[in-house]
């Protein structure tokens, strides 16, 4: 698995000749080291650390905060499930279930073969449409386990 030295220095470099300071560089390093190494593997949180000047624990910090860093390898597909209010009253939970059923799964897992990684969100700002999931962060609203299935069927 490549590391951003090996693979980025370059960019690791733009972007910290951009940015006001080192800290301010946290989150597009780490966009960096997903981009390149798949995932953030505890070694890229270290390179990112050594960039920025951060300690190893505060980049942890950062990137778990945000739920679109991967802090574990995900399969082909990434499906995050919408949780909050909206998709919560229009029939999230039964969603929700029938995904863990469908894939055989539970959240935060991937299955066996690599294909799907299954992970719930907070408002993904497409309340209008609850309830709402995203693949690989394309959108799909007006979800019902029919539609569902189809979506899942469609996937190669
Ligand atoms: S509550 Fe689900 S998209 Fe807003």
């Amino acid at each position: 698995m490549p590391t951003i030295a090996e693979a980025a220095v370059e960019e690791a470099r733009a972007i910290l000749h951009r940015l006001p300071n080192r800290h301010s560089s946290s989150i597009p390093l780490l966009y960096l080291a997903w981009k390149t190494c798949g995932w953030l593997t505890p070694a890229a949180l270290d390179e990112v650390a050594a960039l920025t000047g951060l300690s190893p624990a505060t980049v942890e910090g950062i990137a778990s905060f945000y739920t679109m860093f991967p802090l574990h390898p995900r399969g082909k597909y990434h499906i995050e499930i919408c949780d909050n209010i909206s998709c919560y009253i229009n029939g999230a939970p039964d969603l929700k279930n029938h995904l863990r059923n469908k894939l055989g799964i539970e959240f935060g897992q991937t299955t066996p073969d690599g294909r799907f990684t299954l992970d719930h969100v907070e408002c993904l700002g497409n309340c209008c449409e609850a309830p709402c999931m995203q693949i690989n962060g394309k959108e799909y609203g007006g979800l019902t386990v029919r539609k569902i299935d189809e979506i899942l069927d469609s996937l190669d």
